[in-house]
């Protein structure tokens, strides 16, 4: 392998490069970085190369805050240019968002064989953007890099066998990410002491999926359930600016003071030290079990199906009733966490030594 292109964008992206670019290179594989521009504000993008291993990016394509066609058609004829400019040996795409999208089919136009890190995951709710995104990158990726045992179930169901592509089970690159940072979270992180939450129990809580906060009912239902809750525990919602957007446009009131987003030493940190969480975030859902924490998911469905069966996380979707009962049964749960569905915390390195040996 002579260069790989990596296109990141969303603050997930940022988190999973950091295991994966530090791989490359102990492998000695040269990386371009491509930085799509989809999230831009400093605690939403800048923070995590400030505090992370990631890559300069070579290129920042500037491109945000359009309709789901305009951004993925933008994104899309940006990186082409990359491509044809950089002529890299493969392409690596991370989950499931507009950049991820993007970043497969320029590339596979180009005949750039495209690495998938996260591939297989299905929700089955062609509703969600993240769905949509997914299943036509995994379609024309040429190596897939299943983080679970469900994934790679989900892939040979749909039929992937008979596509002309590899694939893996090669564990998940966040939990790499998890051991790794919560090694040094303590000490770069100053967030409990700022927050005066030592001592004092919270819940942690992140909320930004489109289906929850462009649904009017399901919002008033989550944020009711928030202020319910709000009155027994204290509350720690780094809010995204999607959510914040929606608040107050609908003139939504929060009975708690919401945080800005966090950099990922002050997400550790949170995650360590909290009660328990509630998210409809795909990445916070495993993060809260590998902080050995229970997890409320904000959410009708999961793709993380192994933590819903071991029962460490529950669904409780949008009712405002539901999460607050549910809540309420979290303080009596006590679990082993000795299960490990996503791998050894070596995925990156398996992927990369793979990504080597190929092409
Ligand atoms: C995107 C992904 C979603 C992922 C999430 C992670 C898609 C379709 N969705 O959703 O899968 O879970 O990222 O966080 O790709 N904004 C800012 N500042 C920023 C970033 C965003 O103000 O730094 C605003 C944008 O202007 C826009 C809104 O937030 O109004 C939504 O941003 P967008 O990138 O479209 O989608 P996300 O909801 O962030
Ligand atoms: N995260 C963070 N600060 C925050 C909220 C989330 O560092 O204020 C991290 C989180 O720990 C996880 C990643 O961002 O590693 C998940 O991103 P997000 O929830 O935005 O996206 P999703 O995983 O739902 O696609």
């Amino acid at each position: 392998m002579q260069k790989v292109v990596t296109i990141v964008g969303a603050r997930p992206q940022f988190v999973k490069a950091s295991a994966l670019s530090r791989a490359l290179q102990q492998v000695g594989i040269p990386e371009v970085l491509v930085h799509t521009g989809q999230h831009f504000d400093d605690n939403m993008a800048d923070v995590f190369f400030r505090e992370m291993e990631i890559p300069e990016p070579a290129y920042n394509l500037g491109v945000h805050s359009l309709s789901h066609g305009a951004m993925t058609g933008r994104m899309t004829e940006e990186i082409e240019k990359v491509l044809l400019a950089e002529k890299p040996s493969a392409v690596v795409v991370y989950g499931d968002t507009n950049s991820t999208l993007a970043g497969a089919l320029a590339a596979v136009k180009l005949h750039i064989p495209v690495a998938h890190v996260e591939a297989g995951l299905r929700s089955f709710n062609l509703k969600m953007p993240e769905e949509i995104n997914r299943i036509l990158t995994d379609r024309i990726s040429t190596w897939l890099f299943c983080p679970t045992e469900t994934s790679v179930a989900n892939l040979r169901d749909e039929g992937f066998d008979r596509f002309p592509s590899e694939i893996f089970l090669a564990g998940d690159v966040m939990y790499d990410v998890a051991l790794h940072y919560s090694r040094l979270s303590a000490r770069k992180s100053g967030i409990m002491k700022q927050l005066r939450l030592h001592g004092r129990p919270f819940a942690l809580v992140t909320l930004h999926r489109q289906e929850n906060t462009d649904d009017r009912e399901r919002f008033i239902g989550i944020i009711g359930a928030l202020n319910a809750l709000s009155h027994e525990t204290d509350i720690v919602l780094p809010l995204h600016p999607r959510t914040q957007k929606v608040l107050a446009e609908a003139g939504i009131r929060l009975n708690f003071l919401p945080i800005d987003p966090v950099g990922y030493f002050d997400m550790v940190e949170l995650l360590k030290n909290c009660t328990f969480v509630m998210s409809d975030s795909g990445g916070v859902q495993k993060e809260a079990f590998f902080f050995r924490k229970h997890c409320l998911v904000l959410r009708d469905e999961t793709e993380w199906t192994e933590l819903t069966e071991l029962g460490y996380n529950f669904i409780v979707g949008a009712d405002q009733q539901k999460i607050v009962e549910r809540a309420h049964e979290m303080a009596g749960l006590r679990r082993s966490f000795a299960e490990t569905p996503y791998g050894d915390g070596k995925a990156a390195l398996k992927i990369a030594e793979i990504l080597q040996n190929h092409a």
